[in-house]
């Protein structure tokens, strides 16, 4: 039986889209253990959304598409789901089976890729490396193309810095929050994310808090997607401003991450809890921290 603990992921931090993501420590569990033939799995009740127990499932996909990847004939799998990541959020639960899957499934089979490899495999599966990214590395990440496949850089952000997240009730399906985007954006937008996503790769390094605010700033997705979102432009603004945070949205949404300077933390609690009493928002205010292992094996 091997036992893999993936870290939640925010992706995109505002003006990263598609880029940048941190890792936070939320964990989902899987348990994969190869038995003598067939493939039982086994989830939490009561999920929403509800997740397959049958070859839909994705922990079973890349558990699989590993195994085909370096010729391992399995003979049955018996795979076990513990879920301390919220699902549809936009907190990279997705991300966590994939690479849970993967990751398993690479021990099952000799160990026999490197976590590079994986890398690869993950973003090949999801369709895009910011949420596998961090998942994998820990830390704050950089993905990118590099014409033969997707590489990541990790980072561990300053020590300063604290994640914060706002969870609503509602889920979002990806597919959906990436069909409002637009197949092409102005040239003064794109520069104003290379501006800002710049910023806040400094930032996360150095810890500059004050600058947090503009450098979370995005307008190549958020915008959009606040169609989806009702009174999200407004949300972030209003945030940013009470508490001087960056504020954006995680992932695709529908939640919110927050980095704050780690000294705050009790003036940021008070503010935004009056906040979102005032606007009528309902989220859970989640105070999490950086992982900076990202996926591994329990018992390494
Ligand atoms: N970068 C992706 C998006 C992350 O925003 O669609 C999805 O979790």
């Amino acid at each position: 039986m091997v036992e893999v603990i993936v870290p939640a992921t925010s992706a995109n931090l505002g003006p990263g889209f598609d880029v940048l993501g941190l890792s936070i420590n939320l964990y989902n569990r899987f348990k994969v253990l190869e038995t003598d033939g067939g493939l039982n799995i086994e989830v939490p009740a009561g999920t929403i959304p509800e997740l397959p127990t049958d070859k839909k499932n994705l922990v079973y996909i890349s558990a699989k598409r590993l195994f085909d990847e370096v010729g391992y004939k399995y003979r049955g799998l018996h795979i076990a789901i513990e879920i301390g990541v919220p699902l549809g959020r936009g907190l990279g639960s997705s991300s966590t089976a994939i690479v849970g899957g993967l990751v398993a499934a690479n021990e099952i089979a000799g160990a026999r890729l490197s976590k590079d490899e994986i890398f690869m495999l993950a973003t090949e599966i999801e369709g895009h490396p910011d949420n596998a990214g961090p998942a994998i590395f820990g830390g704050f990440t950089i993905c990118y193309n590099s014409g033969s496949g997707f590489r990541a850089v990790s980072h561990k952000p300053s020590d300063s810095l604290k994640p914060v997240l706002l969870i609503p009730n509602s889920v979002l399906e990806t597919k959906t929050a990436r069909g409002v985007l637009p197949k092409e954006v102005p040239l003064t937008d794109a520069v104003f994310n290379i501006a800002r996503s710049s910023l806040l790769v400094s930032v996360l390094l150095t810890g500059r808090s004050e600058l947090l605010r503009d450098a979370m700033q995005d307008r190549l997705h958020q915008p959009y997607r606040a169609s989806l979102i009702p009174g999200l432009n407004d949300m972030i603004r209003e945030i940013g401003g009470a508490t001087g945070a960056g504020v954006a949205l995680s992932g695709a949404g529908p939640s919110l991450v927050c980095i704050i300077d780690r000294l705050s933390e009790k003036d940021f609690y008070e503010k935004i809890r009056q906040l979102l009493k005032e606007i009528g928002q309902d989220y859970l205010i989640q105070f999490a921290d950086f992982d900076l292992e990202g996926a591994r094996v329990s018992g390494r």
